[in-house]
């Protein structure tokens, strides 16, 4: 889809995207986290930036090179990722492509936590539910993205959850992302979604590498704000 590319498609706009995993401290030496490599949203910030946007890519703890051009802001647990996001505002175009973690422990203890003959057999973990980044942001009062894009990644009933999120996290679109098959989503280099929006039908795209499908997915997006290419 790289032809269908318009190189000015975004120009003057502010993009805010999240990607990679977060990571949820248990103590000073362990924490909580998802195999999430970051590659999707760092496709898309590299052509939403190849698009003529300003992007900010809040990102967890991930294993890849910024894109050119791209303002990139590290951070490691979900909280610091709603913090940063919060700054990044005012954006024009929100991408929430992170994979949070939807829980952290109720507790981070201070220091390395020990083995103690109160806990031969084993442990609880106790858990307390994280911010959803994207749905506060997509419901801020006064300062909602005009347009907000989520992910939703499965594993069975697809479409069924995603048009569930995209009603419930107030979205104009999102990405839905079969990640029952092994050989494509999180880890992979390839990977094939499906479009929903509010009004249109589904859009099913090709199986393709995220570079390619980030550009088409930021074509549509262009679209969806009246910048037809
Ligand atoms: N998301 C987020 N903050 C969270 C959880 C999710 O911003 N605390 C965003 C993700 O970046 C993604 C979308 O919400 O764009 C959907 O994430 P997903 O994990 O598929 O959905 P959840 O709402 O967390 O529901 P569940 O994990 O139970 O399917
Ligand atoms: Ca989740």
């Amino acid at each position: 889809a790289a032809d269908c590319f318009e190189s000015r498609l975004l120009d003057g706009l502010h993009l805010l995207i999240t990607a990679g995993p977060t990571r949820e401290a248990i103590d000073p030496v362990r924490y909580i986290s998802n195999h999430s490599s970051g590659k999707m949203g760092f496709a898309l910030a590299e052509a939403a930036a190849e698009a003529g946007a300003r992007v900010t890519l809040v990102s967890g703890p991930v294993n890849l090179r910024t894109p050119d051009r791209v303002q990139r802001v590290d951070v490691v647990s979900a909280l610091d990722m709603l913090t940063a996001c919060e700054a990044a505002l005012p954006a024009d175009i929100l991408i929430a492509s992170a994979a949070v973690a939807d829980y952290r422990p109720a507790h981070v203890s201070d220091s390395k936590l020990k083995k103690t003959d109160d806990n031969q057999q084993g442990m609880r973990l106790e858990l307390v539910r994280n911010p959803d980044i994207l749905a506060t942001l997509a419901m801020h009062p006064n300062r909602r993205p005009g347009l907000c894009v989520g992910f939703a990644a499965e594993t069975h009933d697809l479409l069924r959850y995603a048009s569930d999120k995209l009603q419930r996290k107030n979205l104009d679109l999102i990405i839905a992302n079969d990640v029952s098959q092994r050989d494509i989503g999180f880890n992979s280099d390839d990977n094939r979604v499906t479009l929903l929006s509010r009004q249109q039908a589904p859009q099913h795209l090709e199986l393709a590498s995220k570079a390619s499908l980030a550009r088409h997915i930021i074509r549509i997006i262009g679209e969806h704000i009246g910048r037809t290419a």
